[in-house]
């Protein structure tokens, strides 16, 4: 596990974009599972403003998760990601592999499971993607796995459907196997909100297995936190 801590979270943004701009150039094709949330907002405006060289025709982009609501809803990741990234750059529209369907069928896990079998190279009967990018919620739920559904993670299916414990909305999350297939694990968390949970599951302290971001632990692959100062405040 490597820990990158930089002063803030537009830095955070600038070092996770330079490192995934060298994973791009080195790989011939690359598949990407994005996050949600507001960090990766942060990464994809930094991303569309740098990234004028990247040749993106040769990545594939999916998501780790997705909220159950249509692409044009402030809600979706898909229209986070392509109002801060997808519009800015020349990405083959065959390469954006989205969660939920124009007729948002909510109840597409099993879909989106097989979209991934069919796109992604298949490694130990498991789709592995190149990188996983992560976030982490204030309560340790990563993906869409939450505390109150950890079980989901260790579901047989690629995909499952979970639901928010607060607002009781629907989401399709990809589950533990997929994530810890991925060659490359990537966290991004930054906050104080976070620095809690953050020392709670790097240090493994005890009950930090009832967080789901704490399951991550790639099989083969390489786990990397780029946390901001205020995130990684109670581990250094
Ligand atoms: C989502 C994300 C979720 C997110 C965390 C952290 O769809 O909301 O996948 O897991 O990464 O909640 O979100 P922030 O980056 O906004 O703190």
């Amino acid at each position: 596990m490597h820990i990158n801590i930089s002063p803030t979270k537009t830095e955070v943004a600038k070092n996770f974009s330079d490192y995934l701009e060298e994973l791009i150039k080195d790989n011939k094709t690359t598949h990407i599972a994005l996050s949600g949330g507001s960090t990766p907002k942060v990464v994809f405006d930094y991303m569309a403003e740098h990234y004028e060289e990247v040749d993106w025709s040769t990545v594939h982009l999916y998501w780790g998760d997705e909220r159950c609501v249509p692409p044009t809803d402030s809600e979706s990741n898909y229209k986070i990601t392509v109002d801060h990234l997808l519009s800015k750059i020349d990405i083959p529209k065959d390469n954006i592999h989205r969660v939920l369907g124009e007729d948002l069928p909510e109840l597409e896990a099993g879909r989106y499971g097989k979209v991934l079998e069919e796109e992604l190279p298949i490694v130990d009967n498991i789709p592995q993607f190149d990188l996983v990018i992560l976030g982490m919620g204030d309560d340790g739920h990563t993906a869409s796995i939450f505390p109150h559904e950890i079980g989901l993670w260790d579901s047989p299916n690629n995909c499952e459907v979970a639901i928010h414990p607060d607002s009781g909305q629907r989401r399709i999350t990809i589950t533990g196997k997929l994530i810890n297939n991925a060659k490359t694990v990537v966290f991004l968390v930054t906050g104080s909100s976070k620095a809690e949970k953050v020392r709670s599951i790097i240090t493994k302290e005890e009950g930090h297995e009832n967080y789901p971001a704490s399951l991550v632990a790639p099989t083969s692959g390489e786990l990397i936190w780029f946390l901001d100062e205020e995130a990684a405040a109670q581990i250094n």
